[in-house]
């Protein structure tokens, strides 16, 4: 059935630096759709273990989820943790190396994935990640999975943090895309995969107003099929 295109739920799946974030932002403000970040989710996480000192202390960080606020504004722009913006802090060298390991506990991702369908019921949403297309929101509307050739995704991550003014080399950056990507795609639970019946886009060499182009034009035809 045909749905009004602020109803819809479009999930959005793909490795480190494959634009997802980006591309999801701008079809959420084309589309008037609200816009969740799963990764910054789970930096938020890994921020409460740095602050709590239980990195590695998985049983009390379990706890700490239970009980802690992560909340988002701006259409996804900031997030806080218990009140506190914790948007920038997210971002941080130490948060990069560590969320990974973080984000693999199952227990951790059963709180996490909860309170994203509990987000997913306000409406039309765009929600980008690393499982939203096979476990999140299996359901969604409309199912996209981002890639990218890794020497392409350390090109844009490298940029972007020059532009951060932040010390790095272009190896070291394709280093840790390396990693990550073996991290997020050989977990146990919900390793990154594009789900069956996902579109699968290739963003190399593309920008990205091209692959935002291409994304509503595939949610507009189907949608008005
Ligand atoms: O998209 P990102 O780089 O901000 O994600 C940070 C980490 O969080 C990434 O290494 C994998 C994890 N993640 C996840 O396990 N599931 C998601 N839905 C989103 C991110």
């Amino acid at each position: 059935m045909k749905k009004n295109v602020n109803h819809i739920k479009i999930a959005m799946d793909g490795p480190a630096g494959s634009g997802k974030s980006t591309v999801a932002q701008k079809v959420a403000e084309k589309l008037d759709l609200l816009y969740l970040d799963s990764g910054a989710m789970y930096r938020a996480v890994t921020v409460l273990a740095i602050e709590n000192g239980v990195e590695t202390a998985i049983p009390e960080l379990i706890k700490l989820v239970k009980n802690c606020h992560i909340q988002f504004s701006e259409n996804g722009k900031l997030i806080f943790l218990d009140s506190k913006d914790i948007s920038t802090q997210i971002r941080t060298p130490e948060v990069n190396t560590l969320v990974a390991d973080i984000a693999k506990v199952p227990q951790i991702r059963t709180e996490i994935v909860r309170h994203q369908r509990r987000i997913g019921t306000q409406g039309g949403i765009i929600a980008e990640g690393r499982d939203l297309t096979t476990i999140v929101f299996p359901d969604a509307d409309y199912k996209f999975y981002l890639d990218a050739s890794v020497t392409e995704r350390a090109k844009r991550r490298y940029a972007e943090l020059l532009s951060q003014n932040v010390d790095t080399t272009l190896e070291t950056v394709e280093e840790e895309i390396r990693t990550r990507d073996e991290k997020d795609i050989t977990r146990e639970h919900s390793p990154l995969k594009a789900a069956k019946d996902a579109i699968c886009v290739d963003t190399t060499g593309k920008t990205i107003d091209e692959v935002v182009e291409y994304i509503i034009s595939m949610v507009s035809s189907q949608n008005n099929n």
